[in-house]
């Protein structure tokens, strides 16, 4: 049975796409089965930083509407399966429509890997629906920090049995001039366990324009796959020695 998380931040512009997609990456290079789904409705996104825009007719949307099969509309980029999101919402997208198609794949995979929208609306809750876990995603600054300390506390509420924060973009230098957060500030506002700190890396804002993976040895792409292991319950340090 998959292992569901939900990646959320309240904030958009974070970095909550970048790192389910960095992280599903990793998980698929170590031979796990990883589906990452796009529920950011009317405004995708992983469909870009994939580069598959031109490959996608269905989305789940059409599966939940009965315009096409799971098959049709899951798209197989290497080892890692891509459902994109739907480009308008619609009513019959209940948490309910949404538990029965997630349940018909489980067993396929490893890790069912949920992308939220930005904000704490009707889509943040659809999506925060489908997962038994969550991945809270902020950047190092109060305000980005205590909009996911908002998101947090409604995931708790909704009683996720798993949140784990991810501190992405962090640059050394402005904490120091105390311009930014620093990683303690940030894992007191939200509350929540730290698995990993992403460093502000220019190979993953090109990634997302190319649609090209980046260089595994790029500094963000070493911290995802230390941020992969943690998740697969081995114990690894937060920064690189
Ligand atoms: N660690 C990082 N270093 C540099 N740029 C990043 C990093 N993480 C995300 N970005 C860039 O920030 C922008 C927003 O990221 P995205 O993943 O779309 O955020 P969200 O899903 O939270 O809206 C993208 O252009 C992306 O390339
Ligand atoms: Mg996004």
């Amino acid at each position: 049975m998959a292992e569901r998380y939900v990646f959320a931040s309240g904030k958009g512009g974070v970095g909550k796409s970048s790192v389910a997609l960095g992280l599903a990456r990793c998980m698929n290079e170590k031979g796990l089965r990883v589906l990452l789904a796009d529920f950011d409705i009317g405004l995708r996104s992983l469909d870009l930083m994939l580069g598959v825009t031109e490959t996608v007719v269905f989305d789940w949307g059409d599966v939940v509407l009965g315009r096409c099969s799971i098959k049709d509309a899951v798209i197989n980029i290497g080892n890692l399966a891509f459902f994109p999101a739907p480009p308008e919402y619609d009513e019959k997208f209940t948490p309910e429509a949404l538990s029965q198609l997630f349940s018909a794949l489980e067993s396929d995979f490893d890790f069912i890997f949920i992308d939220a929208p930005a904000g704490l609306g009707r889509g943040f809750d659809l999506a925060c629906s489908q997962a038994e876990n969550a991945v809270v995603v902020t950047t190092p600054d109060s305000v980005c920090v205590r909009s996911c300390a908002c998101a947090a506390l409604r995931l708790r509420k909704s009683g996720k049995e798993k949140i784990s924060l991810i501190i992405n973009r962090f640059v050394e230098k402005p904490v120091v001039k105390h311009r930014l957060l620093n990683i303690d500030d940030c894992i007191d506002a939200v509350s929540a366990k730290l698995i990993g700190v992403v460093p502000e890396d220019r190979a993953i804002t090109e990634s997302s324009v190319t649609g090209k993976q980046p260089d595994k040895n790029s500094p963000a792409s070493k911290a995802f796959a230390r941020i992969s292991l943690r998740m697969n319950g081995e114990r690894v340090p937060l920064f690189e020695d």
